[in-house]
Parts: structure tokens; C-alpha cells; sequence
């Protein structure tokens, strides 16, 4: 309501002109900060709020600048489907999956998880969801007859990564959502690794896509937040427990979100063609026992990711494990001046960590090797930097590590 000249200071105040809303349309999508909008009349407030009328009545419930980007998203991941894709927005990507596995089970539900999914993931599928009555079967999930003979008549959820955490290991997606679909559950695709720049899940069968956007997505390290897609009577169900539970992405996030999808394909293509490059120059290093990245012929996921991946695209994390144990893998991080040890993936910077102090620090030497992961290796991000810098400094950090014993 504007304020009238007969009103006190205060009033008029809180009264000053919101406008101008300018009549053509901004090249950016703008940052709606307001939590809350004005209604001409209840009837229209009610009927915003019963969805009768589509329109914003409160930021936790919906907020243009995080729908913007949720449709954005939901595009790119269905830029291959002739059906709708519908995509929902929040605060990280752990609220996007704990919101999602929350709203597809209730209490004597049944996951089926790969094994090697991120950690956060686990401990909620572990810990706090079996608590409240759902239970996860965690298996190898590159064993399709493995994944087949853990579903249940009360399987709700197969959980897997389009690519995992360290090894790169590729999920056959198809196999999976054939298991999915002959069991009535819905196959939630985490495609954080990958991003829609290397992969479209929902393309190849899967029901759900997920992401945490603080990597490739918002592709800066500055900004976090999560999203999923699907068909629309799905993620409906998920914005609905969003509502509830409160996780709804911020809007100055959104709009670092919906910046980051605009560069996306340019980044994630850069950065696979120089882990490729980086890959191939850091395995022909004598120090080094063993690298895992799916362009190399060799890798588990090699053919796979051939016929899931867009071409020549393989993903920009390289797992990198130089003979000998921890210290080794330590003493090779610690020699790089190009990368950065940092935790995180997915933006500009090249990062990189020593696996069994950081990501997976609760594993035992024992445990690693069980899950194909040496004491020594070293993830690498592979940033945006030029590969041959960032060559010359892995082989120079090897070099150093080899000649200190
Ligand atoms: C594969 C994967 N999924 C989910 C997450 C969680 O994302 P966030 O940190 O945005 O909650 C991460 C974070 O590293 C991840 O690597």
C-alpha cells in the first residue's frame, strides 16, 4: 500500500514505491528477494495457496528466481525426452536427497543403494532413515544379478550414481531402471559427478536425476545448493515434502545456480577433454601404481560410459594412486603448486585430496583395497586451468614424491 501524504513518517516509510517493473524482459533472470507478495483480495490469497491460481504467496513455498533455475535445470535434463520435466530447488544437495528419499518411503520401506555412494548419503540411508523404518540393502551395484536379487515385494527406491566417488565407476543406468521398473520402484540417479553436460539419466530410464549444484553446476565454488528432476507427478510429490520440511534454495543462490547452467557445457567440456589429456600423461608415470578414469580404455566403465555419455565426454575426476602407502598419496598432494587440496569437485580451480585422510578418512587400509581404492590415491578435479600446466605439476609433484623415498 503506498503512503499518503496526510500518514506519519513511519508509515509512509514501509509505504514507499517497490517499481518500477519494467515492461520489457530482463536478459537475467532478476533476484526476487521478498519472502512474501501482496494480494489484492483474500480470495486471491486463497486461491494461490490452494493452487487454484498459480502465483507466490511465500518464499519456503515457491520463489521465481529458485524456480527459474529448477526449470533450467529440468530442461537440460530433459533436452532429449518428448515428455514434461519438472525440476525442484534447494539448499544443498544433501537436502535435495533426504528430501527425495524421504518422500518416496514411509515406515517398512526398502532402498536398494549401490555401495559406493557418497558418504553422506550412506550415513543417511544407514543411520537416520533406518531409525524411521526404512531399510537399505547397500551392493555392488556394477552386478546387475546383485542388484536383482536384493529387491524386495517392498523395495520403494534403487539409489545410484551416475559416476562414484573415487573410482569413477559408470552405472549401467538402463540395467537398473529395467530392475526398477519389473519391481515398481522408482531408480533415483545421483548425477553430481557427471553432470547434465556428460550425461542425461532421466534419457536412459532412470526415474529421478539429482544433484548437488554446488559442483559442476554452480561451477565456481561459490555458491551451494541442490536440485532434482523427473516427471511431473514425482516431483510434485518431493516439492510437497520440501514445503514441509523446509529446505528451499535461496534466492542470490539461485541466481548463482542459474548463471553457472548458462557456461556449463562450455566448462564441463573443457575440463573433460584436459582430464583426459591429464589421465593419460600421469599414467605413464613410473611412480604411479594405478589411475582411475573412465576415457581410459582400461577403466570398468570404459564401454559403458560410451554409450551413456555424450561423446568424448568422460566425466573431470581422475583418481590418481602412486605405489606405497598413505604417506605417499599425502606427500604427492603436498607437492602440487598448480592443484589446490581442497575438498569439493566440479568448479574452475583444480582440487585435489588424498582419499583415505579425507573423503573416505573412516575407512581402514583393509576396507579401501575391498573397495578398489589404494591407500595412496589422489582425486583429482580437474579444473579449467591448461592441462599442460597441470600435467607438468602432477608429473613434478610425482617426481618429488619418488625421489624423497
Ligand atoms: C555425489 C555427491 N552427492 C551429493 C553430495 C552432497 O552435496 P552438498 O554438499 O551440496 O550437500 C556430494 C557432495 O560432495 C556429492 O559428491
Amino acid at each position: 500500500m503506498t503512503g499518503r501524504p496526510d500518514q506519519g513518517e513511519n508509515t509512509r516509510a514501509v509505504g514507499l514505491p517497490t517499481g518500477p517493473a519494467p515492461a520489457e524482459r530482463p536478459l537475467r533472470m532478476p533476484v526476487h528477494r521478498s519472502t512474501t507478495y501482496a494480494f489484492a483480495t483474500s480470495r486471491e490469497y486463497a486461491d494461490v495457496l490452494d493452487g487454484g491460481r498459480e502465483g507466490y504467496s511465500y518464499a519456503r513455498i515457491d520463489n521465481p528466481t529458485s524456480e527459474a533455475f529448477a526449470r533450467a535445470l529440468a530442461a537440460m535434463e530433459g533436452r532429449g525426452l518428448d515428455s514434461e520435466v519438472r525440476g525442484q530447488a534447494f539448499t544443498s544437495g544433501m537436502a535435495a536427497i533426504s528430501t527425495t528419499l524421504l518422500a518416496l518411503t514411509s515406515v517398512g520401506a526398502h532402498v536398494v543403494a549401490a555401495r559406493s555412494i557418497y558418504g553422506n548419503t550412506y550415513s543417511l540411508l544407514d543411520g537416520l532413515l533406518r531409525r524411521f523404518g526404512v531399510s537399505t540393502d547397500f551392493v555392488d551395484i556394477t552386478d546387475l544379478d546383485a542388484v536383482r536379487a536384493a529387491v524386495r515385494p517392498e523395495t520403494a527406491v534403487i539409489f545410484t550414481e551416475t559416476l562414484s566417488n573415487p573410482t569413477m565407476t559408470v552405472s549401467d543406468i538402463p540395467g537398473l531402471a529395467e530392475i526398477a521398473a519389473e519391481a515398481g520402484a522408482v531408480l533415483v540417479v545421483d548425477s553430481t559427478f557427471a553432470s547434465p553436460a556428460v550425461c542425461r539419466p532421466l534419457e536412459h530410464g532412470a526415474d529421478l536425476v539429482l544433484h548437488s549444484a554446488t559442483k559442476y553446476i554452480g561451477g565456481h565454488s561459490d555458491a551451494t545448493g541442490g536440485a532434482v528432476a523427473g516427471r511431473p507427478a514425482l516431483v510434485d510429490a518431493i516439492r510437497a515434502a520440501r514445503i514441509d520440511l523446509g529446505p528451499c534454495l535461496a534466492p542470490d543462490e539461485a541466481f548463482l545456480l542459474h548463471r553457472g547452467l548458462e557456461t556449463l557445457p562450455l566448462r564441463v567440456a573443457r575440463q573433460c577433454a584436459s582430464a583426459a589429456e591429464f589421465a593419460a600423461a600421469v599414467a605413464e608415470h613410473p611412480a604411479v601404481a594405478r589411475v582411475d578414469y573412465p576415457g581410459l580404455p582400461g577403466h570398468q566403465g570404459h564401454k559403458l560410459a560410451g554409450q551413456l555419455f555424450d561423446p568424448g565426454r568422460y566425466g573431470a575426476v581422475v583418481t590418481v594412486t602412486p605405489h606405497g602407502g598413505r604417506a605417499a598419496g599425502m606427500a604427492f598432494a603436498d607437492g602440487l603448486r598448480v592443484a589446490t587440496v581442497a575438498a569439493s569437485l566440479g568448479g574452475t580451480h583444480t582440487l585435489a585430496g588424498h582419499v583415505g585422510s579425507s573423503t573416505h578418512r573412516q575407512m581402514s587400509d583393509e576396507a579401501l583395497e575391498a573397495a578398489g581404492i589404494g591407500p595412496a590415491a589422489v582425486r583429482f578435479s580437474i579444473g579449467v586451468e591448461d592441462p599442460a600446466d597441470l600435467i607438468e605439476d602432477a608429473l613434478s609433484a610425482l617426481d618429488r614424491c619418488t625421489s624423497d623415498g
